[in-house]
């Protein structure tokens, strides 16, 4: 039952040329197409819950799915990761819970603070064998609603909020963290760039040699795929301008950059919501959930199918079960099934 860490998983990548996909779940259809994907690419994943997802499904119930996942798929290496945690508290649940990765998000803190409660998530997380990524510098999408900037003064000033590659070594020193989340460039959400969509390429290289063996974290890689922005425009949604990160630009951060791990979650959205429009304005008459829930199901595994080929993860199951068993087949302590605390 390969329900592991990101270590065997971050091991190939970082040298291997390729990157896992950390996909946001928040019921059960998203977990089934998620899953369905990878188990066709045959492909590693990392589903990752929110503390919102957390809130709106009932954690015992994600659980509950992730767990049948799991069992309908003994194949597949699956990591279940906490997706921006914000506290002590919620990370020693997470751990309680049983997931196997979480990320603390301190990067909207003054750094020393930032340094502190990443430490101390380091300890409590590696005391029950789960691994800590923690992020340095800021996004915008979610932190800049926290010191109350909006997008485009993020734009202007964008270098100024990327992660600093000698920062990050001190931070890697002080912390002992397993993964960085970095700010290049990328954004939360379905707006990404208002000017030409560029990652900041020179700036990773720079945390490559000041942090050299560090698997590092994108978040706020969704690439907003077009089709699913007209189908939203033309079945009564409003979505102008929205852009996402190109993916010849993610191809090229996993396979030169040390990126490990691309989180998704807008992308999955916007497939969702554009075939439920879809099916909403074509069969105004339909109502059985099945109806318009199975087609955004269909569209989310093949949307997430072609994602694993730009991570170039595809193809990477059997080795990275081989590097799990390699290093022990390692498990967190608090594993069980379906647990909750
Ligand atoms: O980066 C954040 C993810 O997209 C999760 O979003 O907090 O609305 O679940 P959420
Ligand atoms: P997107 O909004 O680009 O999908 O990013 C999701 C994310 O970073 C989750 O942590
Ligand atoms: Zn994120």
């Amino acid at each position: 039952m390969p329900l592991m860490t990101t270590k065997p998983m971050f091991d190939l990548a970082y040298s291997g040329g390729f990157a896992v996909g950390a996909f946001n779940v928040n019921n059960m259809e998203l977990a089934q197409s998620i899953i369905d994907a990878c188990s066709r690419e045959k492909s590693p994943l990392i589903l990752q819950i929110s503390k919102g997802a957390r809130k709106y499904a009932n954690i015992r119930y994600l659980k509950h799915i992730i767990d049948a996942a799991v069992e309908e798929h003994p194949e597949l290496p699956i990591a279940i990761h906490c997706d921006h945690g914000d506290t002590l508290e919620l990370i020693q649940t997470c751990v309680n819970d049983g997931y196997t990765s979480v990320m603390i998000d301190g990067s909207h803190h003054p750094y020393d603070h930032n340094v502190k409660i990443s430490a101390d998530a380091v300890k409590i997380a590696h005391a029950a064998g789960v691994v800590v990524e923690a992020e340095l510098g800021m996004l915008h999408g979610i932190e800049e609603d926290v010191v109350g900037l909006d997008a485009a003064e993020y734009e202007k000033n964008v270098e100024k909020f990327l992660t600093d590659p000698q920062q990050a070594a001190d931070f890697y020193k002080q912390t002992n963290i397993d993964s960085l989340a970095v700010a290049i460039g990328t954004s939360h959400g379905a707006f990404k760039f208002k000017s030409e969509a560029k990652l900041a390429f020179n700036r990773i290289e720079q945390i490559m040699k000041t942090c050299p063996g560090l698997p590092l974290v994108m978040h706020g890689s969704s690439s907003v795929p077009q089709e699913f922005i007209d189908l939203v425009n033309k079945y009564g949604g409003a979505m102008p301008n929205a852009k996402g990160v190109p993916e010849e630009q993610i191809s090229m951060a996993v396979r030169n950059y040390g990126v490990c791990k691309v989180n998704i979650d807008t992308d999955l959205r916007l497939a969702m919501t554009a075939k439920i429009r879809e099916v909403f304005a074509t069969k105004p008459a339909e109502f059985d959930p099945r109806n318009y829930l199975g087609p955004a199901r269909e569209a989310i595994t093949s949307m997430v199918q072609r994602k694993l080929h730009i991570l170039n993860s595809a193809g990477k199951m059997d080795a990275i079960n081989k590097q799990w068993e390699k290093l022990g087949k390692p498990m967190p302590k608090f594993y069980t099934k379906a647990k909750v605390a």
